[in-house]
């Protein structure tokens, strides 16, 4: 995961987030709110550069097609509460659940699908649950289970355990067997009233995918931009999931932004459109300097396809080897097949035609969709523990090796000393540079910490103006990664990060 192969765990990168500006628990001072996340200075900054390079690889300069012929895809930014009946038609009302189970005991409460039990092989004594990923431990063990090793044991999923076998089940948080429900389904839309009465006619859905909002805007896109069957429709916003179980730091939170493009085509052609995101994903993925070794392409078994899903032809996840997930890996992004699902829906429900008169086929069709649907702050996740890079070399011990075009803080100006003429020269470097990049200037403590500041920020390049400035105009600068400093003109500043950007 790190650069020197060090092991990483995920609350040293929550502790670095929290220390340098990058994520805070939202009403923190008010005891935090579970699945709820706040992004600081730092972090604020990362999401905006990550959701600009995703609008610009899909927007302005989408990929080239199969024939190498740019794609046309344009923008949206619908709104977050739609008329109820959209969710009805989209099977939000009606499929979006998750199956949980509450311990009457502790009152807490678990995805059923996300619970395994260890049974023990020779039918004798308990059956011991835990959340997936967080074996019991050794302490555990003794207490619930006179410290019988693991190999007595096989795991399964607690979704196929008979109901009447339950009672011999301890729940994850406590020592007694029985105290786990039957599993029910919940629903993850969160509600909401619009208007002053809060009665049942006027309640409404906080959206939970920004996807339904390109669906209801199919029509008036086709309709006004002169758009022609194949394009495609990209919108990023704040979507709302009110989890069962939130967890794993920002993966899976209540309140999220996702990044997803809606590519309408002839149905004939989904299937190599289908191929075609599923690579041009990957690559974008890689371009943002994710390792190929911590990114892979999995296909979503049948008994996890989603409800639209079903309808089309299947679902492949980009996922990504999270310090979470063990040896394992876990989604970053889903491209789906979605088929007709959606539009169907919609003009059955809407009375809306959604029908596409292709002129060069001369041909009337629903087009089929191929749906790239990204987590943004999932994927700042995932920029977080990618960049983390343990180095004993240097004072702070740790670095961000954030790629140079997503870093928070492009370069940061340091005036070796407040006399001599040094700050003058380090305020106009500074008042030059951020007209263009994002750009510190700071002026406190030795050279040392404010390198180390720099380090945990994630920022590629640091200038210092010495006394050797004042004599020749030239400044150092020096290099987050490899440490490496050399002397430039201070006057060539400007032209050196361009050059190491863009060339
Ligand atoms: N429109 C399809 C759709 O919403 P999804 O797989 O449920 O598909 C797409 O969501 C992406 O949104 C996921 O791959 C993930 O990156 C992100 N996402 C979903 N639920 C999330 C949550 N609770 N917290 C953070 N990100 C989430």
């Amino acid at each position: 995961m790190s650069e020197n192969g060090a092991p990483v765990s995920m609350d040293e990168i929550k502790a670095l987030c929290k220390r340098r500006g990058f994520i805070y628990p939202a009403s923190e001072i008010y005891g935090g709110l579970n699945g709820f996340w706040d992004y600081g200075p730092l972090g604020a900054v990362l999401k905006n550069n990550l959701r600009d390079d995703w609008w610009r690889n899909m927007v302005l300069c989408p990929p080239a097609g199969p024939d190498g012929e740019p794609l046309s895809i344009v923008g949206l930014d619908s709104a977050i509460i739609q008329n109820p009946d959209a969710w009805v038609a989209s099977g939000h009302v009606g499929g979006f659940n998750d199956p949980m189970v509450d311990c009457r005991e502790t009152k807490n409460r678990y995805r059923a699908d996300q619970l395994m039990v260890w049974v023990p092989k020779d039918g004798q004594g308990p059956k011991i649950a835990f959340m997936e990923g967080e074996q019991p431990t050794p302490k555990r063990m003794k207490k619930i289970a006179r410290s019988r090793p693991a190999d007595d044991y096989e795991a399964v999923g607690l979704e196929s355990i008979p109901l009447d076998q339950y009672e011999g089940i301890i729940g994850p948080d406590t020592n007694n067997p029985g105290t786990l429900t039957e599993p029910r389904q919940f629903n993850l839309m969160f509600k909401t009233f619009v208007g002053a009465t809060s009665g049942e006619d006027n309640v409404a859905y906080l959206r939970p995918e920004t996807a339904q909002g390109i669906f209801l805007n199919y029509r008036n896109v086709l309709d006004t931009m002169r758009v022609k069957v194949p394009f495609g429709i990209a919108q990023v916003g704040k979507a709302f999931r009110n989890e069962v179980t939130p967890r794993n730091y920002i993966f899976r939170s209540r309140e999220f932004e996702q990044m997803e493009m809606e590519w309408f085509c002839h149905p004939d052609e989904a299937g190599t459109w289908f191929e075609f995101w599923k690579n041009a994903r990957m690559e974008w993925w890689r371009s943002l300097g994710i390792s190929s070794d911590n990114l892979r392409l999995r296909d979503h078994d049948q008994d996890e396809l989603s409800h639209y899903a079903k309808e089309g032809h299947g679902t492949v996840d980009v996922e990504y080897r999270y310090p979470f997930s063990g040896d394992g890996y876990g989604e970053l992004e889903g491209i789906a097949h979605r088929g007709n699902f959606d539009l169907t829906q919609h003009q059955e429900h809407a009375k809306t035609k959604m029908e596409y008169f292709d002129p060069e086929r001369n041909e009337r069709y629903i087009p089929h969709v191929i749906e790239p649907a990204s987590g943004l702050t999932r994927g700042v996740l995932v920029l977080l523990c990618e960049a983390y890079t343990p180095d004993p070399n240097r004072p702070s011990k740790v670095y961000m090796n954030f790629h140079p075009r997503l870093a928070p803080i492009t370069a940061a100006i340091f005036p070796l000393v407040n006399k001599d003429g040094m700050p003058e020269i380090a305020r106009n470097l500074y008042m030059q540079l951020r007209k263009k990049y994002a750009c510190q200037l700071d002026v406190k403590q030795n050279i040392g910490k404010r390198y180390a500041r720099m380090d945990e920020a994630g920022t590629p390049w640091c200038f210092t103006i010495d006394g050797d400035t004042v004599q020749d105009q030239s400044v150092t600068v020096r290099d987050r990664n490899t440490l490496s400093q050399k002397r430039i003109a201070l006057d060539k500043v400007a032209s050196y990060l361009a050059e190491k950007l863009d060339g």
